[in-house]
């Protein structure tokens, strides 16, 4: 596996794999866990060359979250890229990506950004799509791939690619989760011992949630209401949001007819968590 920090060494290492060659790429800010290797692999299997980056981007994080205090490991990262497939790691710093003076962002607007994660993280996805256009065009992959983990990440990504006109496979991969059905994150790390113990009721209350509406259940309010009150069984957890929106457009919906995505996001201590399920 060839490393490279900036841009041109990105691209020239590109190069040595010669013309015509397919390129899978893997975008990650680190703390590497089987959710992104899950992605790393399913690339090698689909493209002739894997890049894997890994950057902590400043501009999707909000005043007060934890920029600082991300988890970062970049050397362990390289071992367990390289083992699960990458060809090429990127290690840009913040200087690579936004050079000085650089002024340009990349957002999309409407209830897509303004929801779920959205309504608690305002400045969040434009962090997000400034970044990923960013890297797309340094790259120029073929296909890029996404966890279902940061469904809402996925759906905002698949708009900007479908309103730019940018030729790019947007591939989604499921989501990887502890034996206890917690989903696996870097931030997994920062739970303390209870919390880490009640975690899993994040997946315990979607799965609730499914069996009902899979029983005949299909009132989004009633649903909600199961959800959170089966969190809410856990003294450390504090809601962010729970929601049930439409999967296609994520608008709000008052019966479940077509795909639904139900989400939550739950504080343990200084720990946000997301998860998700598709009731489809
Ligand atoms: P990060 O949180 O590091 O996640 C990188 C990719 O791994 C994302 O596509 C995410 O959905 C996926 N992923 C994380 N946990 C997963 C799990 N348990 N199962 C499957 N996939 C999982 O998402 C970001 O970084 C950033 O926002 C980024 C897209 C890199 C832009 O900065």
């Amino acid at each position: 596996m060839k490393t490279a920090k900036t841009v041109d060494e990105l691209r020239n290492e590109i190069k040595v794999f010669g013309e015509n060659k397919t390129i899978g790429f893997a975008p990650t800010m680190g703390y590497l866990h089987e959710g992104h290797l899950s992605l790393i692999k399913r690339a090698k299997t689909e493209n002739d060359i894997v890049v894997v980056s890994i950057f902590v981007n400043p501009t999707q994080f909000g005043p007060g979250e934890d920029f600082e205090s991300y988890p970062r490991d970049f050397e362990k990262d390289a071992g367990l890229a390289e083992a699960a497939g990458a060809d090429i790691l990127f290690l840009p710093d913040a200087k690579e990506i936004y050079p000085v003076g650089s002024a340009t962002i990349v957002e999309v607007e409407g209830p897509i950004t303004k929801k779920l994660c959205g309504s608690s993280r305002p400045t969040h996805f434009k962090g997000v799509t400034t970044v990923v256009n960013i890297l797309l065009n340094i790259v120029s992959p073929d296909k890029a791939y996404f966890g279902q983990k940061d469904a809402q990440q996925v759906a905002v990504i698949k708009k900007m690619i479908r309103g730019l006109h940018m030729q790019v496979a947007i591939v989604t991969c499921p989501i990887i989760r502890e034996a206890d059905g917690l989903a696996l994150s870097s931030r997994n790390v920062g739970l303390k011992t209870e919390e880490r113990e009640q975690a899993p009721v994040l997946s315990r209350a979607l799965n609730i949630a499914k069996d009902l509406w899979i029983s005949g259940e299909n009132d989004v309010a009633t649903l909600k209401t199961v959800i959170a009150n089966e969190i809410n069984t856990m003294p450390l957890a504090d809601i962010d949001y729970v929601d049930i929106l439409d999967y296609e457009t994520l608008a709000g919906i008052e019966k479940i007819d077509a795909p639904a995505l139900a989400a939550v996001a739950v504080r343990f201590g200084n720990t946000r968590l997301i998860d998700n399920i598709i009731l489809e």
